[in-house]
């Protein structure tokens, strides 16, 4: 529902309300033909019937004498025509279809005529001359109260007009103004339909004719009356109808359509309208309460879709708060960027979300479009903006930017060309997340593959020793692995990282197991928690993968380590066979053995069931760089065992062992 619709009903209701209201205060209707059940709507005397789909005003019968009888035929309610009160004049229109048939010759008789009275009886005596409008006593009198417009067919006395003419008669059946219709094409007694339309208005009462099927615009000026006050002769109520009379000469005296519509003037005071003013404002209030609860409802629902928007009210305040926040875009700008998140920029799928490619400023970017359904989402978002954010490293992915609106949670980063290092490790077909993908068919040489691990390493002691505060990335694996147009690794996606404050803490407590199974040390199992050196093994790991070209194990085995790349290049380091580990695809003239054996060593060394017994990043670094011999690595894999042992020793830089075993500090935003 929309706003414009609710106010469109509210204006349709009033609107309603408005005609209703004219059409009370106006007295309408419309007789097309009459038929029995319009007697209800009639007042008729005892002579009048309504008979062959007309009001016979005067009989029409066959079985007895018709001569002599007046009648009168009335709407049933009465009509408003003035008001002292506020003094005033109504004005109204009416059209009927008259029918008189004369019965004798010459020329039938007596007549017809339109009245207004407000007494609906039917005088004593009022056949023959008087045209059922007065008697010999009321004629002439003001307590005739009775308008007339006479449609007179026959000349019955003296004073009378000839035989077909029209009349204006006030409370006598002599007309104050009367119009022969020699001259027109209206012949009364010609049997046939006759259209007669009067109005009123002004204090003019007008009468035009024609015969019945003539067109409107031929209806002629029977006859216009003088400046005529009805409110001098009439009562303020009158009814409305006819009356006719016959007398030795007879004819059917028919109406056979009646349409009349008035404006009334009521009163205040009017009793027939007090209901309107007592239901008017009631419908109005309810329309007016009805329409704030549907508005209240409709905001509501409003409210509740987008709630979602709210739902991290704090994501800009926890963004911003943070030092070096990177920029922020605007989502119009993103969506443009990526061609409105198309299918074809579409670079790769996450565990949260999908990554684009996108055009931004005339720079190739990677927009990541966080899932909305990830529960994680906002965290993972936050964590990635305010971590990686504020990092600089050149083995670093950059983030440039990131957007939040509509729901919508986006990180922009650096376009990496060459995509992640899994492609290119394993040659066969990738499992990751529900899709496939293809590998990549070319392979990298030994020194790029050197260049990857330091790359890493020293991204990685960057984190670990080289910030303000310490990161744990918590998620080291291939695939988050970038490679730039010159195979530079750089490590991204920092959904898991999380920074701890101060130096003396080493780890991260979380209430869920987070990371990549393959990829986590044993320990994480039992203590569910992020240290320096769960990312350390997760290093370890990817050191053997590089230089083998062999995932890590059983992906989703997670306490199957004998499966594992670990497993096997523990076993071929205790057979002295270490350096046949080495990824096949690798030239045997490119390859310096004993580099292959340092690297394979300071891996299995990160990957030393005891946490205490992994080199931190800053040895990793030093090893790497030739400055140290690798870590003594025991020629067969050490069970594990928990709480791990301390060593006997300790580096001087690595601060996460006290006493036996890692301990437990404040919990940190656990998740
Ligand atoms: C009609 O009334 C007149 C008198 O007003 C009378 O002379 C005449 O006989 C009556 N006609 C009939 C048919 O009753
Ligand atoms: C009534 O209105 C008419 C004009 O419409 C005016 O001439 C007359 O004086 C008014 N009468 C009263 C009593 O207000
Ligand atoms: C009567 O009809 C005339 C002409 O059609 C119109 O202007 C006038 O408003 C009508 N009056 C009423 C009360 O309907
Ligand atoms: C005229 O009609 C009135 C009322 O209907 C009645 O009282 C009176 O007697 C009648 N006059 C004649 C002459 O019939
Ligand atoms: C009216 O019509 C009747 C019947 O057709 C005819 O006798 C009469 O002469 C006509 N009157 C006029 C004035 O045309
Ligand atoms: C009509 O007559 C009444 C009563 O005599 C008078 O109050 C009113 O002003 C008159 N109206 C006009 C328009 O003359
Ligand atoms: C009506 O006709 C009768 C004879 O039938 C006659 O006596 C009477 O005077 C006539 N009345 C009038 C008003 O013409």
């Amino acid at each position: 529902m929309q706003l414009p619709l609710l106010v469109k009903y509210q204006l349709a209701a009033i609107i309603f309300i408005i005609i209703s209201l004219t059409k009370v205060t106006c007295l309408s209707f419309n007789f097309s033909t009459f038929e029995r059940k319009d007697e209800d709507h009639l007042l008729l005397n005892n002579n009048s019937k309504i008979f062959s789909s007309a009001i016979q005003v005067t009989p029409d019968t066959r079985a007895q004498s018709i001569h002599n009888y007046s009648g009168r035929a009335f709407y049933n309610k009465p009509y408003k025509l003035w008001s002292q009160k506020k003094n005033q004049t109504a004005s109204f229109n009416t059209t009927f279809v008259l029918n008189i048939d004369p019965q004798t010759t010459p020329a039938g008789g007596e007549g017809l005529a339109f009245i207004l009275t407000s007494d609906t009886n039917l005088p004593e005596n009022s056949s023959g001359e008087w045209l059922g409008i007065v008697n010999a006593t009321s004629n002439g009198t003001s307590q005739a109260g009775i308008l007339a417009v006479e449609f007179d067919t026959r000349n019955s006395f003296s004073q009378d007009g000839p035989d077909n003419h029209v009349g204006i008669n006030i409370n006598s059946i002599n007309s104050i103004k009367q119009a022969p219709l020699i001259n027109t094409r209206v012949n009364l007694s010609s049997g046939e339909h006759v259209k007669i339309h009067i109005q009123y208005f002004n204090d003019t009462l007008s009468v035009f004719g024609a015969m019945d099927g003539a067109s409107e615009e031929s209806m002629e000026t029977l006859l216009v009356s003088p400046p005529l006050n009805l409110s001098n002769y009439l009562q303020e109520e009158v009814y409305l109808g006819f009356s006719a009379s016959t007398s030795n000469y007879t004819q059917l005296n028919c109406v056979r359509s009646w349409e009349f519509s008035g404006v009334d003037i009521a009163d205040d005071d009017n009793k027939s309208l007090l209901w309107v003013y007592i239901t008017v404002p009631i419908v109005i209030v309810i329309i007016i309460i009805g329409g704030m609860v549907v508005f209240f409802l409709y905001w509501q629902r409003k409210r509740h879709m987008e709630m979602p928007e709210d739902a991290y009210p704090r994501i800009e305040d926890q963004i911003q708060y943070s030092s070096m926040a990177p920029k922020k875009f605007e989502l119009r700008k993103i969506t443009k960027a990526t061609g409105e998140f198309s299918p074809q920029n579409k670079l790769g799928e996450g565990g949260f979300g999908t990554v684009y490619k996108g055009l931004l400023d005339n720079k190739e970017v990677a927009v990541k479009r966080v899932s909305k359904n990830s529960r994680q989402g906002k965290q993972e978002f936050v964590a990635e903006v305010t971590t990686i954010g504020s990092l600089h490293h050149r083995n670093l992915v950059k983030l440039t930017g990131w957007c939040y609106e509509k729901r919508e949670l986006l990180l922009v980063y650096e376009f990496m060309p060459k995509g992640s290092l899994d492609k290119y490790l394993f040659g066969d077909k990738i499992f990751g997340n529900n899709t496939l993908e293809e590998g990549c068919s070319s392979t990298l040489t030994w020194e790029t593959r050197h260049s990857v691990i330091h790359g890493v390493a020293q991204a990685l002691d960057y984190l670990h020793n080289g910030c303000e505060k310490r990161v744990l990335h918590r998620d080291i694996k291939a695939s988050n692995i970038m490679l730039d147009s010159d195979y530079n690794a750089k490590l991204g996606d920092f959904g898991l990282a999380r920074t701890i404050q101060q130096r003396n803490e080493t780890h991260h407590s979380t209430k869920e197991i987070a990371g990549t199974p393959g990829y986590m040390a044993p320990e994480t199992f039992l203590t569910g928690r992020a240290t320096v050196e769960t990312d350390v093994y997760a290093f370890g790991v990817l050191v053997l993968e590089v230089v083998c070209g062999r995932r890590p194990g059983s992906v989703y085995a997670q306490d199957d380590y004998k499966n594992s790349i670990v497993y096997w290049v523990w076993d071929l380091y205790g057979k002295e066979k270490v350096v046949g580990a080495v990824d096949a695809r690798l030239k045997k003239e490119e390859i310096k053995e004993e580099e292959v054996e340092c690297v394979l060593v300071l891996g299995l060394a990160c990957c030393h069931p005891n946490p205490h017994h992994r080199p931190s990043m800053r040895t990793v670094l030093q090893v790497l760089n030739g400055e140290a011999p690798p870590p003594e690595v025991p020629m067969e894999r050490p069970v594990f065992m928990w709480p791990a042992m301390p060593p006997s020793f300790k580096e001087a830089e690595d601060n996460s062992l006290i006493q036996g075993t890692l301990t437990h500090f404040t919990e940190f935003t656990g998740r």
